[in-house]
């Protein structure tokens, strides 16, 4: 089981905290090296398609690696919803990462409005087709509509989407989504799900603690 805790634009607990949990740590930039001096699993929230270049704002795979940070998210939905990042940028992000000698979480998902109309799995693989397998390649469903809502996709759901997935790329598959203490176990159990991306439940010590303990608990 992988566990990954995304931070997003916030501070985040002591990384102190989090020491001796079996789990991957996200957080912004500016905490990175606070996470790597711990001796946490670091991971970034975004990493450019280019070693280095006139990218205002962008930070390259070397420039983590130099840091002691072992991997990065690419795709995340707020990126793709908020600073236009594409299927095409989504793929140069991880090729160069991973050729850098990152890991990569590949985000994917559909949105409310994609999934009401009976496209979830249009969006899944036209997502997908632009990566491909990779031995430090791991992808992740994320529904967009549950996000930060509350609103968690059934277990079924998961599953169903998870096995799509798998059919298209062979590599495990987090699910993201309001995953909590409470609906970590029943998530994490479906066969095709192989853990889970945290966001708001991972700032909280206690709670990200918790779902760690509930994916610990699943028999391999
Ligand atoms: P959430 O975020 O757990 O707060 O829904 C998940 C994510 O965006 O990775």
């Amino acid at each position: 089981m992988i566990i990954a805790g995304n931070w997003k634009m916030f501070r985040g607990p002591d990384p102190h905290a989090l020491v001796g949990l079996d789990a991957i740590v996200c957080p912004p930039y500016t905490r990175l090296r606070d996470c790597v001096e711990a001796g946490l699993t670091t991971y970034a929230q975004n990493v450019h398609w280019e070693p280095e270049g006139a990218y205002t704002g962008e930070i390259s795979a070397p420039m983590l690696l130099e840091l002691g940070v072992t991997g990065s998210l690419v795709g995340h939905s707020e990126r793709r919803q908020y600073f236009g990042e594409t299927d095409e940028t989504v793929a140069g992000r991880t090729r160069a990462a991973l050729e850098a000698g990152l890991n990569v979480i590949a985000c994917v998902g559909e949105t409310l409005e994609e999934r009401e109309r009976g496209e979830t799995d249009d969006v899944l693989r036209r997502q997908l087709s632009v990566l491909e397998p990779h031995p430090n390649l791991v992808l992740a469903y994320e529904p967009v509509w549950a996000i930060g809502t509350g609103r968690t996709a059934t277990p079924e759901m998961a599953q169903e989407a998870h096995e799509l997935i798998k059919s298209l790329i062979d590599a495990p598959v987090l699910y993201g989504g309001s995953v909590k203490p409470d609906n970590a176990a029943t998530l994490l159990a479906q066969p095709a799900v192989d853990g889970a991306l945290v966001g708001g439940a991972s700032l909280d010590v206690d709670s990200f603690t918790a779902i760690c303990q509930a994916a610990a608990r699943i028999p391999s």
